[in-house]
């Protein structure tokens, strides 16, 4: 039996049950997922695939596993789309674009094999109608770089088409093993030229770029990367692996960076994110809310890892910003509102518990001593999520959170400088996703915590007046809106 036949008579017979899996986050049907790939609007579906491996918890031969979405919060199955065994791709399909395109669903996607003892990276093309897809093979090779640039780290491509010619960028490492991106272009899919280096890493901007994505809004046009081995910044940028947005202009050869680099998640778990514009014309991301170092999931779990809530981009005074997209509030049931609530101490609300909820808080006046919530809450379980104006910090916290292993639980960041006058929360079963200030930071977590802890607390040091806007969500409708077709 061949490997794609294999993994998805294998998905099928394994299946976790819906019931026992997110409600509108998606997560793979069994085994380990990583990164988004191929999100994509064809034949009046959303497409997202991803980096997937369904015979274990853990990373292995990278296979690209499917599902479809007709409102970006209900996602349907469907079968593996590309499994690593053709001698281009033996090693893995690692991590790629999609593109709707004269009717076809165009896949590119690094195809890892080995040549010369060594494993290397080149782009491969696989060409579908929304189910099946047919491998095209090698596209474009690693020997057509520049001498001196790694074949090895040589991955990610990000296509579009402008102007008539399709323009491709992806990862890669110079002569100096410093991260820079790569753009290829073409007008036929089937051959490419080396363009130009689109950007290469400055001092401090980490080592191997991973994952490069482009979009304009507007006249803006925006670079989104994921750089490996950063250090810590105090402003948002954390060790290790960070996604970062840069806001710049491409003219058509390199891109002219005109922003710092800027975190686009200050919480725990958030990696390699895939933009693509809707038909209606919004920008929308989702990225894969893990993270390599610790990808937390409950004791019995058999799938590991979730995507992020899909996000509108939008860019507000030199900054890119993220809310949920809309969609969201079409599951909203059982709405409650409260006006000018006095929080003091720790306290609940009535009605204001669960796990599958979204609620806002606006606060009436500056914060001016700490004030916290406790989401997941049962007893000693709890993640925190606390702002500390004394102190100008803003933290997430899952220690408490039911995690036995020794994990980064905390992320800590400077409080901005126009303070908080908002905060909206939405948990679905295992994560959480916080949106400050309507989107200028946001902060993503995981957390293991069982079900039955489903409380809600509210803490301040002093008296503090918020209104508040609480909406569960409607699980059951989520689950008949993800059955297949
Ligand atoms: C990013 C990444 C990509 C690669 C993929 C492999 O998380 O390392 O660079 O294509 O994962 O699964």
């Amino acid at each position: 039996m061949n490997g794609l036949q294999q993994a998805r008579d294998y998905e099928k017979q394994n299946r976790v049950p819906r019931e026992k899996q997110p409600a509108f986050h998606l997560c793979p049907p069994v085994g380990w997922m990583n990164d988004p790939n191929g999100l994509s609007f064809f034949n009046g579906q959303v497409h997202l695939f991803y980096q997937y491996h369904p015979y274990s918890m853990h990373w292995g031969p990278m296979h690209w596993g499917h599902q479809v979405s007709e409102d970006l919060m209900a996602w349907k199955l469907k079968p593996c789309a590309l499994a690593p065994e053709d001698s281009f791709d033996a090693k893995g399909c690692f991590s790629g674009t999609a593109l709707e395109d004269n009717g076809k669903h165009v896949l590119v996607y690094t195809g890892v094999s080995q040549k010369d003892g060594k494993e290397v990276q080149n782009q491969c093309l696989a060409v579908g109608n929304g189910t099946e897809y047919r491998k095209a093979g090698l596209i474009i090779d690693g020997s057509m770089l520049p001498t001196g640039f790694s074949c090895q780290d040589f991955r990610d491509p990000k296509l579009w088409k402008r102007d008539g010619r399709y323009c491709l960028i992806a990862g890669n490492k110079d002569e100096n093993g410093q991260g820079q991106i790569v753009l290829f272009t073409s007008s036929d899919l089937q051959n490419w030229q080396f363009e130009s280096v689109f950007l290469q890493a400055k001092e401090n901007q980490g080592q191997m770029w991973e994952c490069p994505d482009f979009f304009s809004i507007g006249k803006q046009d925006v670079l989104i990367l994921s750089p490996q081995d950063m250090e810590d910044n105090g402003q948002g940028i954390h060790n290790g692996h960070n996604a970062v947005a840069i806001l710049g202009h491409f003219n058509g050869k390199t891109f002219e960076a005109q922003s710092e680099m800027q975190p686009l998640d200050y919480g725990l778990d958030f990696y390699a994110p895939q933009t693509f514009t809707h038909p209606d014309g919004r920008q929308i991301l989702i990225g894969w809310m893990s993270s390599w170092q610790a990808p937390v999931s409950a004791d019995d779990q058999k799938w590991s890892s979730q995507m992020t809530l899909p996000r509108e981009l939008s860019i507000e005074d030199g900054k890119l910003v993220q809310n949920p997209v809309r969609e969201l509030s079409s599951y909203w049931k059982n709405t409650l509102q409260f006006t000018d609530l006095e929080i003091k101490d720790r306290q609940e609300i009535p009605g204001v518990s669960g796990r599958y909820t979204d609620f806002t808080l606006a606060f009436k006046e500056p914060i001016s001593s700490r004030f916290a919530l406790e989401l997941a809450g049962q007893g000693d379980t709890y993640t925190a999520f606390e702002i500390d104006p004394k102190h100008g910090r803003i933290e997430l916290d899952r220690t408490h959170s039911g995690l036995h292993l020794d994990y980064v639980s905390l992320r800590r960041n400077p409080l901005p400088k126009q303070g908080i006058s908002k905060l909206r929360i939405v948990q679905d079963l295992y994560s959480i996703e916080i949106f400050v200030n309507d989107g200028q930071m946001v902060f993503s977590t995981i957390i293991p915590t069982d079900e039955s802890s489903d409380q809600i607390r509210f803490l301040a040091q002093e008296k503090q007046k918020i209104d508040l806007e609480f909406h569960e969500i409607d699980v059951q409708a989520l689950r008949k809106n993800s059955l297949e077709a």
